[in-house]
């Protein structure tokens, strides 16, 4: 199904990716991964950033083979509204060692990039990590703040308020199929 057939309800204005479109960029990224790590003895270890990259990390991770580690962490910068607070949160800490290794960081979206710089970070001058990216489901160039580098991204997105497939509207509608704009009638 793709975005212009599917059909939508009360809650958004239009769909902007379907599970498909999203299913073909966590595909194609996943394939750089194992273009980068086929031939080595690396084992990267892969961040999910919670909550919201539950459900694109879940795509992402089915589609590569190589051996990899992955862990969770979750972080806060929205507080549930629909604008970033600057003031980010660290809620729950990493449980593997990541020194000397590839950190490879799951997102949902990049907005401002604070979280993201703050993640790479504290990967690298904390926990002394070789290396740590980004791979991101939406990379949201216009409102950045932080200089901040986003190595893999699915879709580039306008400076439009989306929800679904992990994205929240004040905690709610993550489980949504697809992403999509939210009808500004509804917030
Ligand atoms: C969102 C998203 C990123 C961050 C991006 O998380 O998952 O972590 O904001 O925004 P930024 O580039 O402006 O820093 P949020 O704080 O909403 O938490 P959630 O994933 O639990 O919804």
């Amino acid at each position: 199904m793709t975005s212009e057939n599917m059909p939508l309800d009360y809650r958004f204005s239009k769909v902007l990716f379907t599970k498909e479109d999203i299913d073909k960029a966590a595909q194609r990224i996943a394939k750089l991964i194992d273009d980068e790590y086929k031939n080595t003895d690396k084992i990267p270890v892969f961040v999910v950033v919670l909550k919201g990259a539950v459900m694109w990390a879940g795509d992402l991770l089915r589609h590569i083979q190589s051996d990899l580690e992955i862990d969770f962490m979750n972080i806060s910068s929205y507080h549930g509204g629909t604008k970033s607070s600057e003031n980010i949160e660290l809620i729950s800490q990493l449980s593997t060692d990541v020194e000397d290794r590839d950190v490879l960081i799951i997102e949902d979206i990049v907005d401002t990039g604070l979280s993201l710089a703050f993640l790479k970070d504290l990967f690298i001058k904390e926990m002394g990590a070789s290396s740590a990216r980004v791979i991101t489901m939406l990379d949201k160039k216009a409102i950045r703040k932080a200089d901040v580098e986003v190595e893999f991204a699915g879709f580039e997105i306008d400076d439009v308020f989306i929800v679904g497939y992990g994205l929240d509207y004040k905690e709610i509608w993550r489980n949504i199929p697809f992403v999509g704009v939210i009808n500004p009638e509804v917030i």
